[in-house]
């Protein structure tokens, strides 16, 4: 059986006093939430312990932005797996498209973050998609192949989210159509060796159009930007219909 997990990207926005102002907003609009969502909120480092602690007994779970893949060393500015658990984190995204464009990240950083995550108990949620000009020269399928693979060398697929997020679709209101992420995460599926891998959609999701893409039977989930930021939005899209 494939989960439901609705998780909210804030990327590098809100300090700690935001997040505990958003949740006092956004536990009261969960009531009507159906059983069997899972609800994640992927926060900044800095809010991840405020987060825990005003989350606990709460349906709603914590995640990071990225870990490293040692458990301590010498490795300044970086953040490990246990300082991760300790906060009581369970979810971390890997493999961003920001993270690969504007920090260097490759497939085989991705890789050994994504081993690192599983082997101190986290969820990863692993980001792969093409740009707008791999788009246009018909190299979608390739591209993610070559992500899908290269990523998940020895990774186990039963504790493992994988996110489709078109970059061309990325905070620009340019959503990808419902029935396109439908297949190109079809596509995805067919490369897994686990057919129970929830398969998110990302870039661009919002109240609007979130009934359409939950509708598509690829579609476990999303993983959302800039409509997560604000308690009204992210609840209507996490009770999405
Ligand atoms: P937007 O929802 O702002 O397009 O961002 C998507 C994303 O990058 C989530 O990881």
């Amino acid at each position: 059986m494939r989960k439901i997990v609705i998780a909210g990207n804030w990327k590098m926005y809100k300090t700690q006093a935001e997040t505990l102002d958003f949740l006092r907003h956004f536990l009261g609009l969960l009531s009507e939430t159906p059983d069997g969502r899972e609800v994640v909120l992927c926060a900044p480092f800095t809010a991840l312990g405020a987060l825990s602690k005003s989350l606990h007994g709460a349906r709603v779970k914590v995640g990071a932005q990225n870990l490293h893949w040692e458990a301590e060393g010498a490795f300044t500015g970086e953040i490990s797996g246990p300082m991760l658990r300790e906060l009581g984190v369970r979810y971390v995204v890997v493999g961003h498209s920001e993270r690969r464009q504007y920090f260097g990240e490759t497939d085989e950083t991705v890789n050994l973050r994504l081993k690192a995550a599983q082997a101190h108990g986290l969820t990863p949620i692993l980001c792969v998609g093409e740009t707008k000009q791999q788009r246009d020269a018909g190299e979608t399928e390739s591209v993610i192949t070559a992500q899908i693979e290269n990523d998940l060398v020895d990774v186990d697929q039963t504790n493992l989210i994988v996110a489709y997020e078109p970059i061309w679709a990325i905070g620009t209101g340019d959503t990808c159509e419902s029935a396109e992420a439908n297949r190109v995460i079809g596509v995805i599926r067919s490369l897994l060796k686990n057919p129970d891998v929830t398969i998110q959609y990302g870039g661009s999701v919002k109240p609007a159009n979130v009934d359409e893409l939950m509708a598509q039977p690829e579609i476990d989930g999303a993983l959302v930007g800039g409509a997560s930021l604000e308690p009204e939005s992210f609840a209507r899209i996490v009770n999405f219909q």
